[in-house]
Formats: structure tokens, C-alpha cells, sequence
């Protein structure tokens, strides 16, 4: 502890990073203001809308509530690390595919969750899908469009 906040070391995206931060600041907040990883949107900021959602140790969280101080040792993933050598993932291409962006505020969100679920399950029902997005919230597609988008990427995936 020094006097001006903790050092924490975590990693990003597979990138350590080691940050003195003070004690009220969120993970959120690191990311898009100090790392400048702006893919992770500023929503509610209360937990409510998902828009914040990254994964920690591979798990979904939002990050507007969670303190960086919190994440010695951690691993985070953000949507910057769903894309390599300038190619989108499968699932990211499956929401363009499937209209499932449309104002894209909701997207970086959905797909961290939903990568966490794939990760898990990959082969989930259209309820645990559901089930999953519980804490996502999108006001434009009315969600079909983005279910549509899990089932053609856990189609190909288990295609012979
Ligand atoms: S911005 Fe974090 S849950 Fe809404
Ligand atoms: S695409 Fe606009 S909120 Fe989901």
C-alpha cells in the first residue's frame, strides 16, 4: 500500500500489467481510461445492463463494479481479445451474419458472456443460452437475432 492507492499486478488479454490504483477505482474504469480498452462499455454503472461485461479467470463479470484492487493474480479477457491478426472470431462474425449488432452498445457484453458460456458449454440450449444472458440487456434486436447467432456458431462447431 502506498499513499497514493495499491499496486496490483493482472493480466490483459494475455498482457501483464502492474498499476497502483486507488481504492474506489473499478475494473471498468482501468480498462477504458488507463489501458485505453474502450471496447468495454459504460452503461449503468450500477451492475444492472451488461454493457461492462469481461471475463475474469474466465468467468463473466461486470466490470463497473468490480475494484481493480481486487484482481491481484487475476487473468482478464476483454473483447479485444476475442480478435486475432486482424480476423474477428467465429462468434463475432456469427453477430454480424446474424444482425445481431445494431447499435452495438449492448455487443462487447453479450459476446464476453457468451464466450464464457461456449467455454463452458459448448454445445448449450437455446434456454441455458437465454439462462446466460440473464444479466445482458440489448434494446434493439429483441434478442433472436444474437440466440440465432449462438446456434450457427455451435452448429459449425459440431459439424462433422
Ligand atoms: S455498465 Fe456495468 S452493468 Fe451496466
Ligand atoms: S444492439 Fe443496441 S443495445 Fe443491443
Amino acid at each position: 500500500m502506498t499513499v497514493n492507492g495499491v499496486a496490483v499486478a493482472f493480466s490483459v488479454n494475455g498482457v501483464a500489467h502492474r498499476l497502483e490504483v486507488g481504492p474506489g477505482e473499478t475494473l471498468l474504469r482501468t480498462l477504458r481510461e488507463r489501458l485505453r480498452l474502450t471496447g468495454t462499455k459504460d452503461g449503468c454503472v450500477e451492475g444492472e445492463c451488461g454493457a461492462c461485461t469481461v471475463l475474469v479467470d474466465d468467468r463473466p463479470v461486470d466490470s463497473c463494479i468490480l475494484l481493480t484492487a481486487a484482481l491481484e493474480g487475476r487473468q482478464v479477457r476483454t473483447v479485444e481479445g476475442l480478435s486475432g491478426d486482424g480476423a474477428l472470431g467465429p462468434l463475432q462474425q456469427a453477430f454480424i451474419d446474424h444482425g445481431s449488432v445494431q447499435c452495438g452498445f449492448c455487443t462487447p457484453g453479450f459476446l464476453m458472456t457468451l464466450t464464457a458460456l461456449l467455454e463452458e458449454n459448448p454445445s448449450p440450449s437455446s434456454f441455458e443460452v437465454r439462462e446466460a444472458l440473464d444479466g445482458n440487456i440489448c434494446r434493439c434486436t429483441g434478442y433472436r437475432q444474437i440466440i440465432e447467432a449462438v446456434a450457427a456458431v455451435t452448429a459449425e462447431s459440431t459439424r462433422p
